[in-house]
């Protein structure tokens, strides 16, 4: 069967409709997603930011191929993915989307081409920003790439991304650009952190005074 996209815009890369993820495990049930609805457009550097266990990694798992949605609907481009064969998928995952993990060095490895998605995770301790930096240059250079990144280090999200999307207990809470996401309101609620004033390139942006603590969920 495919299910064609209704009104599909051909700059948006990947969208999420509603999606939902809840882990079930004998009879506890965990709620990582809730009614996430997120539209990921050709080229953009998009950062997921949030207290940890907040979904990031849900997210990307979702929208590389690795793991399904239990609710909502899941497009790439104007193809459900649910509908992909299994060719299909193991294809996406071989040559669409690159996969970057903070302790494999698989940079040199990606199958980068035009238009693929590049996701980078963090997982234990937070990205070094120089390090984040290089990456992001390097992918720069293939111009059309669209990286979809999860930090826990906001001065190294507010240098490098377009949009950022800021994730509390499953749900996307505020997204934008970094200016606009990074306030001191969201940053004391979301993350119950003294704040301090960074200067970034695009003007002042807030960010917890200790860096957030990473006790990962990985
Ligand atoms: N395989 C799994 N089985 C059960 N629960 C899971 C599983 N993966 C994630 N979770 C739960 O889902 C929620 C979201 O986890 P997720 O790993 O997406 O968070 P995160 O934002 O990536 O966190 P971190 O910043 O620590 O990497 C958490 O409550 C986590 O415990
Ligand atoms: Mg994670």
């Amino acid at each position: 069967m495919t299910r064609d996209r209704p009104e599909f815009d051909p700059r948006c890369l990947l969208r999420l409709e509603g999606v939902g993820k809840t882990f079930q495990m004998g009879e506890v049930s965990v709620e990582a997603l809730r009614d996430v609805t997120l539209d990921v457009y050709q080229g953009e550097m998009l950062v997921m930011v949030g207290p940890s266990g907040s979904g990031k990694t849900t997210i990307l798992n979702i929208l590389g191929g690795l793991d399904t949605a239990t609710a909502g609907r899941v497009w790439f481009r104007n193809r459900e993915m649910t509908t992909f064969t299994s060719t299909e998928l193991t294809r996406y995952r071989r040559d669409t989307v690159g996969f970057v993990f903070q302790f494999y060095n698989l940079v040199s490895n990606l199958t980068a081409r035009e238009n693929v998605l590049v996701a980078t995770e963090i997982s234990r301790d937070p990205m070094d920003v120089e390090e984040v930096l290089e990456l992001v240059d390097w992918l720069r250079l293939s111009g059309k790439l669209t990286v979809l990144s999860a930090l826990h280090d906001l001065t190294a999200a507010a240098q490098f991304a377009h949009r950022l999307l800021l994730m509390d207990r499953g749900r996307i809470v505020a997204a934008g650009p970094p200016i606009e996401v990074l306030t001191e309101d969201n940053i004391r609620r979301h993350f119950g952190a003294n704040v301090e004033v960074w200067q970034s390139p695009a003007g002042p942006v807030v960010v917890p005074r200790r860096q957030v603590s990473t006790s990962p969920a990985h």
